[in-house]
């Protein structure tokens, strides 16, 4: 008989890991009482661990590079099996600023990458609308890393379930109330046996098991979703991550001429309200990137909530004998999905993981 693996939580993790594990013949059960929904749902989908990297935390950048490094393959992969293409997009990334802190902020990020031996190229505002027609005048120069993705979140999720369901992957959809070495409690009372729990549930772990309490914590995004009208200018190739006087801000395309603007950023618990505040920030700041959206369509809003660990890595390994931690992927899930997956099914296996996971051990806590 092949092991059973309950995988608590159906985000971008939690089906990741349950298709590989499935795939690789475990019996594989999800608890989710909303498959899909959450922060996976409300993400921007940007695969971009160098536009986004942040000195001082090398080992956010290393581990994402190696998921990036696995994205074509994974995707591939993903599309053979689910026979949906999961939306993995190759254009790359600009990273673009508007006043001289801005600009000084990347000249400053290009140093430290190129440090790093990181592929970036100075761009002025002429060569970046160059590139990107619809960027207004207020860019005033930036970074092509044409080696930074995105994936179309929704149907990456899309492509995840059906791969899921292709591989025999059992879907429960109970809230789980407790996550224990072999046996998980379920909200409804009942208790489901495991020989492994992989605890995938984003935000929510730190309440499942005490061994996290304190070491994720809720942190609030909110997005739009934006459609190109006739008319007007259509939306960059690329993913723009932007600086606009200090604020961060991203544009993400996507295949349907839509595009996704992202995110604000809340330490405010589970709260999930969109406010008209961060509403209005977003649009302002992305106007002053691509003057043109202002005839766009809004067509959605929306908020999630990113799992945030202590130091912006994930918690990647063994809390104890039988129950796997999968979670705390703070602003990286989507990106990360690949290289976690193949982390839980080495450690299932006994195996060595890849080096540049041993840092998301979850004993670094102690
Ligand atoms: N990865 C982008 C975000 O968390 O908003």
């Amino acid at each position: 008989m092949s092991k059973a693996v309950v995988v608590v939580g159906g985000g971008v993790i939690g089906l990741s890991i349950a298709w590989r594990a499935a795939a690789a013949g475990f019996r594989v059960r999800v608890v989710d009482p909303a498959p899909g929904s959450g922060s996976s749902w409300v993400a921007g989908g940007m695969l971009a661990p160098v536009t986004e990297a942040w000195p001082g935390e090398e080992d956010v950048l290393a581990l994402g590079a190696a998921s990036l490094r696995r994205w074509p393959e994974f995707a591939a992969r993903l599309q053979a099996e689910a026979g949906r293409d999961p939306g993995l997009h190759t254009a790359g990334t600009l990273a673009v600023g508007v006043d001289a802190a801005d600009r000084d902020e990347l000249a400053r990020l290009a140093e430290y990458l190129t440090s790093l031996g990181r592929e970036v190229h100075q761009l002025t505002g002429r060569e970046l609308r160059g590139l990107e027609p619809s960027l207004g005048p207020a860019v005033r120069g930036g970074l092509n890393v044409p080696g930074d993705l995105s994936v179309d979140n929704r149907l990456f999720l899309a492509a995840l379930r059906a791969a899921c369901a292709a591989n025999g992957v059992e879907f429960i959809a109970v809230a789980a109330a407790e996550t224990l070495p072999g046996k998980v409690l379920l909200d409804n009372g009942s208790i489901l046996d495991s020989e492994v729990t992989v605890l995938a549930a984003g935000a929510w772990s730190a309440r499942l098991h005490p061994g996290l309490a304190g070491l994720i914590r809720p942190v609030k995004g909110e997005i739009l979703r934006l459609r190109h009208r006739r008319g007007a200018l259509p939306p960059p190739t690329r993913t723009v991550r932007g600086s606009v006087r200090g604020k961060p801000i991203y544009l993400v395309p996507r295949p349907d001429n839509g595009l996704v603007l992202g995110a604000t950023q809340y330490e405010a618990g589970f709260d999930t309200d969109v406010v008209a505040g961060g509403v209005r920030d977003l649009l302002l700041h992305a106007e002053e990137l691509m003057p043109s959206i202002a005839e766009y369509a809004l067509v959605e809003t929306a908020a999630g909530l990113r799992p945030g660990s202590m130091d912006n890595l994930p918690l990647l390994g063994w809390l104890e004998p039988g129950l796997l931690v999968a979670a705390g992927h703070h602003r990286n899930g989507v990106l990360l999905a690949p290289v976690t997956a193949e982390v839980v099914l080495d450690l299932l296996a006994d195996k060595e993981i890849t080096p540049e996971a041993k840092a998301a051990d979850p004993g670094r806590s102690r």
